[in-house]
Parts: structure tokens; sequence; C-alpha cells
């Protein structure tokens, strides 16, 4: 197991070593695990193609050091705690043995089916043990997985199972959630009908048992292929740099992009970053509350925690079903000793109130952890007050889909902590801030864009069958570096604030929307000839989304416009990117080169319609007094 940090020292020389004596660093974390050929170097890299290798040259496989390694000491300690939906139901645990044997079960019915290495296998799953089993299973076979958020539309769906040319499509039957039962396979026949015509079939897993259509030529069920497989299946010998998973994340521009993370750094990565920042001791119960759906549950529901041999907890359901309390029952219930989860999260229940965690025994949790979107002080407070009691370290964790895994954070116990800071890099994280004309930021209580100068070892390598998009997304705007999409503050004493994108994406409750994904989707309905989206500040999301459209208003009704508007991006996307605000416009403020001008925009959606900046320039000017006049 990868080395940890123990005080403040020993964090000051491990991060001096990272940046003098990075690939003997690193190969020091490396030789932890288990290899089945040593590397030959330790890391090449240029910023400019991108090429970024590391461990070149050796043999692995992370379900190996995820579970095999942990047989002999830890066989029997849990390694998934699963918590289902209904508070009532059945908790299931699987200790490491167990897991293992699931894992190579599902292993051998994938191969069975046709699955080898290299394949792409797409997930559209609920919180379900079988997700992270069958996650498990692809990189036990060599086999990509490319995990879709359960929450996306058909049409997402399908369009993320085509840019990955999947062969296979793994779900469930329907999913719980809250009081919902969502028709999971039924979004899957969906995505299949608009034409996905590398699918060669659907792995069915049964969870609610509740009736579904079944085409027998393409559907297959997870209990009649796997579980009667032998529980022993050899780990495929992979290179450390074959591709482990591809993650679709939303940029600026057009659609989203499969980032793609390798075995052996990001396997490296996640354990180190995982050990040190939860400070994970044997025994500890950890949970984090996010969807496998997004990179904070792979690197730090699966990969992160089995390969340090830990027990991870892993919840069905919603924050605030049967009642607001659920994850402080859990908490109780479990004895958990790490919790991780989202300000969006943290302010929903803050704003049920103080009594509801107060009738909690919260004494086990030991840091509170807060990853996706910036953290309001006002949520940072009541979160240490209400369920850290104080005593518990607030970990803001800030990090990326591209990025793997954690790269600034505190470190409890070890760093001290500040409201609203990320704080401090993880030792070999080089990170800077740059000036819009690409020089850095020197000093203190400065701000700039946040780059990283070096790579560090789970650092996306390309984003799938476009490597030039790579290129130019983040290794374009400053020679040399890799550019964030963000903007930072450095206070002080050096520590850092992550203030939000500096791009054209917007954070809805920690997920990421690119403006354009949504404009494409709202310019689907009929009567929609223009339209233009932005954030702005929500009290419980952190941002919401503002919509300005034009449209064409022949035949419309203007009380269903709305809601049709909705429900479009909903089929298009899923109901996390529907608008908050949707205002009728007769024109969008444009530069006389035809650009809409976000700029003002984003001012009159967050309310504020003092000093709009000089408007002269634009095309139409006048257009910015009826949008104000107009706004929501
Ligand atoms: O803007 C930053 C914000 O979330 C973006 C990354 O989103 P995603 O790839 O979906 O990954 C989210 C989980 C790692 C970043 O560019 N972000 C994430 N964590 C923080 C944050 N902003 C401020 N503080 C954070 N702790």
């Amino acid at each position: 197991m990868t080395h940890q940090i123990k005080s403040l020292a020993e964090y000051k020389s491990a991060y001096k070593k990272s940046v003098d004596n990075p690939e003997e660093f690193w190969a020091e974390q490396a030789e932890t695990f288990t290899w089945k050929e040593k590397w030959s170097s330790v890391l090449n890299w240029n910023f400019d193609e991108p090429n970024i290798k590391w461990f070149e040259g050796a043999k692995l496989n992370i379900t190996e050091n995820c579970l095999d390694r942990h047989i002999e000491d830890r066989g029997d300690q849990t390694a998934i705690l699963w918590e289902p939906n209904e508070i009532d139901g059945e908790v299931k645990k699987y200790t490491y043995k167990e897991l293992l044997s699931e894992v190579c079960r599902c292993a051998n019915g994938l191969k069975a089916l046709g699955i080898g290495k290299g394949d792409r296998v797409v997930f559209y799953m609920p919180m379900v043990p079988e997700l992270a089993i069958g996650v498990l299973a692809c990189a036990r076979i060599g086999a990509v997985h490319s995990v879709v958020f359960a929450g996306f539309s058909a049409q997402a769906l399908a369009d993320r199972i085509n840019d990955a040319t999947a062969k296979a499509v793994i779900c469930s039957d329907f999913n719980k959630r809250g009081v919902k039962n969502i028709p999971v396979k039924q979004v899957v026949d969906d995505a299949l009908d608009k034409g996905c015509p590398s699918i060669d079939f659907v792995l069915v897993h049964k969870n609610t048992g509740d009736q579904i259509k079944i085409d027998s030529k393409i559907d297959k069920w997870w209990h009649e292929e796997c579980d009667e497989q032998s529980e022993v299946c050899e780990p495929e010998l992979m290179d450390a740099e074959d591709m482990l998973f591809i993650l679709y994340t939303s940029g600026s521009t057009g659609k989203p992009k499969g980032v793609v993370h390798t075995c052996g750094g990001y396997m490296v990565y996640s354990c180190y970053t995982f050990k040190n920042v939860f400070q994970y001791e044997d025994g500890d119960i950890y949970w984090c509350t996010a969807d496998i759906g997004w990179i904070t549950g792979h690197s730090y529901i699966v990969y992160g925690p089995l390969l340090a041999g830990a027990t991870t907890v892993m919840f069905e359901g919603v924050p605030t079903f049967p009642d607001a309390g659920r994850f402080w029952q859990i908490c109780e219930k479990h004895k958990v000793n790490q919790f991780y989860t989202a300000p969006t999260a943290i302010r929903a229940l803050m704003a049920k109130g103080d009594d509801i965690p107060a009738k909690y025994d919260l004494s086990s949790i030991k840091m509170l952890g807060s990853v996706g979107e910036p953290i309001n002080e006002e949520a940072w407070h009541w979160y240490d007050k209400h369920i850290g009691k104080g005593k518990a370290p607030i970990i803001d964790t800030w990090w990326q889909t591209e990025t793997g895994g954690i790269m600034i954070t505190p470190l409890p116990g070890i760093t001290d902590t500040k409201p609203t800071y990320a704080s401090y890099p993880m030792p070999g994280i080089q990170t800077l801030l740059m000036d819009a004309d690409g020089n850095e930021v020197r000093g203190n209580n400065v701000e700039g864009l946040l780059c990283v100068k070096f790579p560090w070892p789970s650092i996306l390598r390309t984003t799938y069958g476009d490597h030039e998009r790579c290129k130019q997304t983040y290794f374009s705007t400053f020679d040399g570096m890799y550019f964030t999409g963000d903007g930072a503050r450095r206070d002080e004493e050096g520590r850092i604030r992550v203030i939000g994108r500096v791009d054209d994406v917007i954070n809805v409750s920690g997920h990421r929307m690119g403006t354009a994904e949504v404009e494409n989707a709202i310019n689907e309905h009929h009567n929609v000839i223009e339209s233009a989206v932005v954030g702005y500040p929500h009290d419980i999301k952190g941002q919401g989304i503002y919509a300005y459209v034009i449209v064409d208003e022949e035949g419309v009704s203007k009380e269903n416009l709305s809601n049709e508007i909705k429900a479009v991006v909903t089929k298009e996307i899923g109901p996390i990117a529907k608008p908050d605000k949707i205002q009728v416009v007769h024109g969008l403020p444009k530069t006389r080169s035809g650009k809409i001008m976000r700029r003002i925009l984003r001012k009159i959606a967050s309310g504020d319609t003092s000093g709009l900046g000089d408007t002269s320039t634009l095309l139409n000017p006048d257009i910015v007094d009826s949008i104000k006049a107009g706004a929501i």
C-alpha cells in the first residue's frame, strides 16, 4: 500500500521530493503494488502533443491490486458495504474474498459473451453492488468500462454508446431512488432504438424484479450468464498505459468528451490520494456519497478504497428519503469514520434544519470531505458545526474528471483548514496561476487561471477518438501547461481557493454542464430560433441554469413554452440539465462578429444590472434594456 503522510513535516518533504525528483517519488509509491513486470521508464512526457506515459513497459491488472492482493491479510474483511434505498431494507456486505469471486464470475460471463481486451462496455445502472462488480469485471478482462450516470436520457446514452463504439451495455431492470421506481432498461431500449450499431448485447441485472420487455436476440440476464460461472478468472495482463476506462464529461463546446484514463498511473494516484486525503486506517468505515456515474465514484468509491484495502460504503438512495436525516442515520448505523459528499447536498440538508442531524450520534466521524463545486462559507460552517461538531476537519477537495484524483486539498490533522479554501496541492501536483496574457501570476493575495505544469500519474491521456480535442481543450491555452478551466485565488499564506469555471461550463449541483450542450437541446424545440444559456447563483444548486430564448411565437402558448422547453432538454440530456429560468427575448446581445456577449447575460441573470460595461460596441445595444426589463 502506498505511503501515508502523518505530519506537516512529512507533507512538506514529500512535496519537495515530488518536485525535485518526481520519477523517484512516484516509483517509490508504485513499488508498493503488485506488478507482473516492472516498468522500463517511470515517465515520458510532453504537453505539446500531448503524450504522457507513466510506468511504460510495466504489466499489471488493477483488479489484482484491488482484490487478490488483499485476500491473504483481509480476505474476510468487508470490502463493499451496501446500504439500500429503503431504510429497513437488507444491508449487503461483500468481503474481499466474496467480491473477488463475484467479479470473476461476472468477468467469465462477459468473456463467454464475447467481450475481450480493449472492447468498450457501457454501464447504465443504479448504485447497486453489481455496478462495482461489473466495472471490476471489465477491468479484470481488460475491457474498457464507460459508466453513464443513470439520470441521463436515452439520447445522451445513445450518444455515449456510439462515441465509444461500445460492444455491450450493462444495465438493471429498474432503479429505486427515494419513492421513485425508474425504468432503467426502458431507457436502454429507447437508446438502442435511436441506432447503436456497435452493440452486440445488453446484460440486464434483475434489481427490483419488475416486469420489463426482453428481446431474446439482444437481451441477456446477468443471473443466467454469470451466476453459474467459475469464481476464478485469471487477470488479463495489461500494459500500464492500456486504457482502463472512458468517462464522458461536458466541455464548453459541442458534445461531451470521453476522458481516457489508463491502468498504471490511475492505480497509483487514486490509491495514494485515498490513503492520504482520507487518512484511512485499518478498520475504518469510509463513505463517499457520490454516484459511480461520476469520477468521484470511480476513484473514491471503487478504485481508491479497494486498492487501499478499505471498507467502502455504497448507498443506493437519496439524502432526503425517507427524510432529510438519512445521511446521518447511515453514518450512525454503520459508524462511518470518513464522510465525503458535495456542497449541494450539504446546502439542501442545511435548509431542512439543525435539529435533524442533532438526532443522530455522529461521534464516529473523523473527517468530512467536500467535492464537486466551491463550498460557500455558510455551508462550510454548518458542516463543521452540526456534522463534525467542530472536531472533524473539513477537507475541501478540488479536482476534475480529467485529473483522475484529488489535486488540491487540506490533509486532515496535518495541514490547516480555512473555509472555502481547497488549500494545498497534493505531492506531485505543481499548480500555478496564469493571467490571460500567458504570464504567471506570482506572489500571494492574487487571482488567476489555474494550471498545472508537470504531469501526475492519473492525468487524462486523451479524449476518446479525438486527440486533437484533448490538445486544444487542455494543452493549447498556455504553452507547456495543463489548463484546468478554473479560476482561482491564492491567499496571503499561499492557500488556493478555486472560484469556479472561467469557460462556458456551468456547475449545477456539482454536475458539469456545457452551455452549448444545453443550448443545442433547447434549440430542438420547434418554436425556438436561438438560445443562450448562462449560470446564475442558486442557493442550493450552487449554480442554476438561466436560458434566454428567441422564439417564433406563432401558435405557441406562453404558459406551455417553458414546460415544453424543459421537457425537450430532459429528453435530449436528462433532468439535471433542465433550465431553472427561461426568459423569452427578442434578440441576444452580440458583438459585430456575431458572438453572444455572455458576460452581459450572466450579469442580468445574477440580478445585477448595474455597470454592464461598455455595450456600445454591440451590434444591437438596444436589446440590453429590453432583456433587463424582462429579467426573471
Ligand atoms: O470547477 C471545478 C469544480 O468541478 C469541476 C470538475 O468537475 P468534474 O469533472 O465533474 O469533477 C467533479 C468531481 C471531482 C472543476 O473544474 N470543482 C470540483 N471540486 C471543487 C470544484 N470547485 C471548487 N472547489 C472544489 N472543491
